[in-house]
This record gives structure tokens, sequence and C-alpha cells, in this order.
């Protein structure tokens, strides 16, 4: 399987496990059910999930443990998409090529389709139908709640919202960007292998050094994104960082930094798995692709 072909199974297998849980669901409030489906059920990249198939597979875990946990994080992330683009936050009316939900909906739809997709994820990730068996899923718990919370996401976009307007360093830009996008990408490594057994150490590490380069540089991308891309390739609005006078890697570092800086992440990802006792192929192919897609 090709890379492209490996994200379109890890969107499919997606959107399979969203399907089974929302049918579950069908006697919730309609409008909020909708407006959650609406966050979770539509074009997003599912790089997340990818990662947590990845290496899972890699490394000879269950599939539908995967499977739970691939939705779960795509939650998460789904989630914090939804925030994030709320007039508090950036004030973004475009998401994933269509109106993003507080104008499709309202806000306080918005907010409470960001708190059920939360609550969603650790329910899919706490069902009693893991293979891996109750110890491993409670470190996958742990894993995705730490990964989302204070010392995580949740704590990466307070550390953005108070950086926006203000000269910051450039430690400082890199400590927002690993908390607020780097720890739910390297999180997303760790499930895929926390759902396997009998892992070692070494490759546990080495796969979080590399999540640790991948998740920094996918922000740095992004931040370049907002100025090179095009709003219709993006699904969201271009240009959203400079309007808001956002604290970015091309803002800091200008253009031609911020793509060295890329650079130096990709090799240090590559390196990072060089030495790895199994197929890094799609690990590699990823890096590439993190650090020149489009979208
Ligand atoms: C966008 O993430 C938000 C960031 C963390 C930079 P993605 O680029 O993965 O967005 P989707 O999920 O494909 O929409
Ligand atoms: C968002 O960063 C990171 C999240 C935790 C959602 P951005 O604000 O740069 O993401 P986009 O560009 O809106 O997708
Ligand atoms: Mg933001
Ligand atoms: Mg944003
Ligand atoms: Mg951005």
């Amino acid at each position: 399987m090709n890379l492209k072909q490996a994200l379109a199974q890890a969107q499919h297998d997606v959107m399979h496990t969203l399907e089974q849980y929302f049918h579950s669901q069908a006697h919730a409030q309609p409008r909020i059910l909708a407006a959650t489906q609406y966050s979770v059920q539509n074009g997003g990249k599912r790089l997340r999930p990818f990662l947590v198939y990845c290496v899972g597979n890699m490394l000879g875990a269950d599939k539908s443990d995967l499977d739970k946990a691939a939705a779960a994080i795509e939650c998460i992330h789904s989630y914090s998409l939804v925030h994030d683009d709320l007039p508090a936050m950036d004030d973004d009316d475009l998401r994933r090529g269509r109106p993003t939900c507080h104008i499709a909906y309202d806000e306080a739809h918005a907010i409470l389709a960001g708190d059920s997709l939360q609550t969603i994820a650790f329910e899919l990730l706490s069902s009693t139908d893991f293979a891996i068996g109750a110890s491993a899923q409670l470190s996958l718990v742990k894993a995705l709640s730490q990964a989302s919370g204070l010392l995580g996401m949740v704590g990466g976009q307070a550390l953005d919202i108070n950086a926006t307007n203000q000269d910051i360093s450039l430690s400082q830009l890199e400590s927002i960007h690993k908390a607020k996008t780097g720890a739910l990408l390297s999180c997303a490594i760790k499930l895929g292998y926390l759902c396997a057994p009998n892992v070692e150490e070494s490759t546990k590490a080495a796969l979080d050094s590399y999540g640790n380069a991948i998740g920094l540089a996918f922000q740095v991308q992004d931040d370049i994104l907002d100025i090179e891309g095009d709003t219709q390739t993006l699904g969201k609005p271009q240009g959203s960082d400079e309007a808001a006078n956002k604290a970015t890697y091309p803002a800091l570092l200008g253009l031609e930094g911020a793509k060295q800086k890329l650079t130096q992440l990709y090799d240090e990802a590559i390196s990072a798995i060089d030495s790895l006792a199994y197929d890094n192929t799609e690990l590699k192919q990823l890096a590439q692709y993190i650090i020149a897609r489009d979208h």
C-alpha cells in the first residue's frame, strides 16, 4: 500500500467506526447530535488515526483496538478544531471546506459539539471489548487525556491565545506549537504502540522522538500554508494568522527560516526511526508528506 492508499484506508476505517458509534446514539437530541456529527463525519485528513494504524499495524496490534483508539483521537482533534474556530478563539468561518460548526449551527451548539466529541473519545477508549487488556487500556486513557489537557492541547491553545498580539521568543513559540499540536500528534503514535503487546522501551523511545519532531513540523507547515496556501485547497481561510496577528514560525523567522526549520525537523524525524527494527517505510513517507503537504 502506498501512503495515499494507507491514508484513504484510515479515512474509511474512522468513518466506519464513527458511523457505528453514532448509530447507537440515534435517540440523542437531534440538533446537538447533528452538530456533533457535522464536526467529525467530514473531510478531515485523519492523519492522527493514520498514525495510530501505521504504528499499531507495524507492531502487531489488534485491528479493532486500533479502530477505537484511532476514532477516539480524531474526536479529540475535531473537538479542538470546533473550539479553535469559535469567535472567542480564532473566529474562523470555514473548516474542512464547509462552514464552521458555529456558522452552520450556532455558538452554543459548537461549544456543546466540542464537549460531546471529547466525551465520545473516552467512551470509545473505555469500551469493554479491547483485546489488549484493561491495564494497557488505562494507559491509552491516560495518554490521550494528558495530550489533550493542561500540559497538552488545551494548555497550548491557552498559550497561543495569550501570545496573540505579543512579541514572544522562538523557544516560547516552540513550546506553544509542541503543546497545541505536537502533543496530540505524538499521542497518536503512543496510542499505536500502547495497543500492541510487548513493545521494547527502545522502540517506544525512538517512536516518541519521531513523534515529537513530526508533531512540531506539522504546525510549522500549517503556519507556512496559512501564507502560501489557498483557501479552496486548504478548506479553511488562508491568511487567518496574519489577520489575527498570531505568533507563528514565519512571523518570527520569515518564510525561509520557517522552511529551514521544517527541513531540520524532517531530518530529526528520519534519524529517530533509522535504526528501528521494523519496516519504517510508511513513517518515512509520512514525514515527507507532512513537510510537503498543500493542505
Ligand atoms: C489542523 O489540523 C489543525 C492543526 C493542528 C494545525 P489538520 O491539518 O490535521 O486538520 P484536518 O483534521 O485535516 O482538518
Ligand atoms: C490549531 O492551530 C491547533 C489546535 C489545537 C486546533 P491553528 O489555529 O493554527 O489551526 P488551524 O490553522 O485553525 O487549523
Ligand atoms: Mg488557533
Ligand atoms: Mg485556527
Ligand atoms: Mg493554522
